[in-house]
């Protein structure tokens, strides 16, 4: 064979895989950051991709764009990102056609801080701009410098966006968006704007498809949901009428705020069969002094009295909340006082944050700051608290038998079965793999603070 025949070969080999190389799929790896309502934003952005016949990948280095669908909630999470977002720089010099994205609650709070510091950005889209992200790559593979998309004016909610579910069996469904109550700690009204409320056909449209599709579990999600309301129909209203749709055996809601909690809902809570007994109500302090300062809009008392009421109406209820500790100008005395409310209330678990200041809320004008180490030793103490709360909450449990809608195998140890009760609690028990998906009794033998172990019943 001559010199020119084995060119011919060359190039026609270069051909056939260039020309393979275009039939693959492209290939996009999503980073998600934050709460419920960024991972909901995730499946929708994942879905969109996927309409547009993109793969989504985990294995970063064969991904031609990457994006991560951030949170700003505290420092440590942005950290996290800025973090990732340095470690990118130098791929993104070596792979001039990569497209390093930006969305979500941090894109929307800091685009110019990101185009400035990370010019291997090349897209910035914030909160109400993912449905236009796919475009906004496209652009970006194509032009030099950032596109950036923080337009807060288009409706919150699309309808018909397609969605791609990490799990069948258990969904995540927004019913509102936003917040106004302006705690004066939190960025969510900031980076997440108003509160909207969407309608209650397009949250049985949703939920009726998951229904269909195998779905037995959804999580209504809304920063307050307790604040839904939409042509009349009140968040009870909408509880009941996504009870009506046959294949739901469970739904839970989050967040609630303890400020404006209706007997109505506690009514439905109590008689509709599927709500499930649980309820995340963050109380934040136990000390009215600083939850005035935090602007919450309730005292100790009124929340305790709260938690009693819904506890005489759902008995079995299991509580959990979040608390803030080191919030400026929290003294010792204060502190102690959360830490009271926290034995009192007997909650079933706590997420404890330590206060981290965010500019633009009123809390980072208040002084005085408390010092780094007493947050974390008030945190470490109340974590040791919640611990051994929890623990005793949970050995109560021993020798119940409570239902368990079985989700797969435990991720510490394959051999085991992984699901949730009704009260939210996770259980580890033995059981084949044909269990997965179906509701289960267990019957209860070990307790620790987080996690109950038993065997089926
Ligand atoms: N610092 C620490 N934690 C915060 N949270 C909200 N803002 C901050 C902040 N600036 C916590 C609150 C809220 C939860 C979602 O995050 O406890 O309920
Ligand atoms: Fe933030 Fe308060 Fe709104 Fe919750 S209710 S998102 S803590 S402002």
């Amino acid at each position: 064979m001559g010199a020119g025949a084995s060119f011919f070969y060359y190039n026609k080999l270069v051909k056939i895989e260039a020309e393979q190389k275009m039939k693959e799929p492209r290939k996009v790896r999503l980073h998600t950051y934050g709460c419920q309502m960024n991972e909901y934003d995730s499946e929708v952005i994942a879905g969109l991709f996927e309409r547009d016949g993109w793969v989504l990948t985990d294995d970063e280095s064969e991904a031609e764009v990457i994006l991560l669908n951030t949170c700003s909630v505290r420092q440590h999470a942005e950290d996290r990102v800025w973090g990732a977002l340095f470690e990118l720089r130098e791929r993104a010099m070596r792979q001039p056609g990569l497209v390093v994205g930006v969305c979500g609650c941090m894109a929307q709070a800091k685009a110019d801080e990101i185009a400035r510091r990370c010019p291997h950005v090349k897209v910035i889209c914030g909160t109400r701009a993912f449905n236009r992200l796919p475009e906004l790559v496209a652009r970006a593979a194509q032009g030099r410098g950032s596109v950036i998309d923080t337009d807060m004016s288009s409706e919150p909610f699309l309808a018909n966006l397609p969605q791609k579910r990490r799990s069948r069996l258990k969904a995540f469904v927004p019913v509102m968006r936003g917040c106004e109550n302006y705690c004066a700690y939190c960025v969510v009204p900031y980076v997440r704007g108003h509160e909207a409320s969407r309608s209650l056909e397009e949250v049985l449209a949703e939920v009726e498809s998951l229904a269909r599709d195998g779905c037995r579990e959804v999580m209504l999600l809304g920063q307050n949901v307790n604040s839904y309301r939409a042509a009349g129909v009140s968040f009870a209203d909408v509880l009941r009428e996504v009870a009506a749709i046959k294949g739901i055996d469970r739904i839970r809601f989050m967040t609630s705020h303890p400020k404006d909690f209706p007997d109505e809902l506690i009514r439905a809570m109590a008689d509709v069969p599927q709500v499930c007994e649980h309820l995340h109500l963050p109380l934040q302090s136990g000390c009215d002094r600083i939850l005035k300062m935090m602007n919450r809009g309730y005292t100790f008392e009124s929340y305790r009295g709260l938690a009693q009421k819904i506890r005489g109406a759902v008995p079995e209820i299991a509580l959990s909340t979040d608390i803030l500790v080191g919030f400026p100008g929290e003294t010792d005395d204060d502190f102690k006082q959360t830490a009271r409310a926290l034995k009192e209330i007997g909650f079933d678990s706590a997420f404890i944050f330590k206060y981290s200041d965010r500019e633009g809320t009123s809390a980072y004008e208040l002084q005085p700051k408390v010092g780094e180490e007493i947050i974390m030793r008030r945190h470490a103490e109340l974590l040791k608290l919640q611990e051994k709360i929890g623990m005793e909450k949970n050995r109560k449990l021993i020798g119940a038998s409570p239902e368990v809608l079985v989700e797969g195998y435990s991720p510490r140890n394959p051999e085991r079965l992984f699901g949730r009760t009704r009260t939210n609690k996770r259980v580890v028990f033995g059981g084949g793999g044909d269990l997965i998906g179906k509701l289960v009794y267990v019957i209860i033998r070990e307790a620790t603070p987080l996690t109950l172990i038993g065997e089926e019943l």
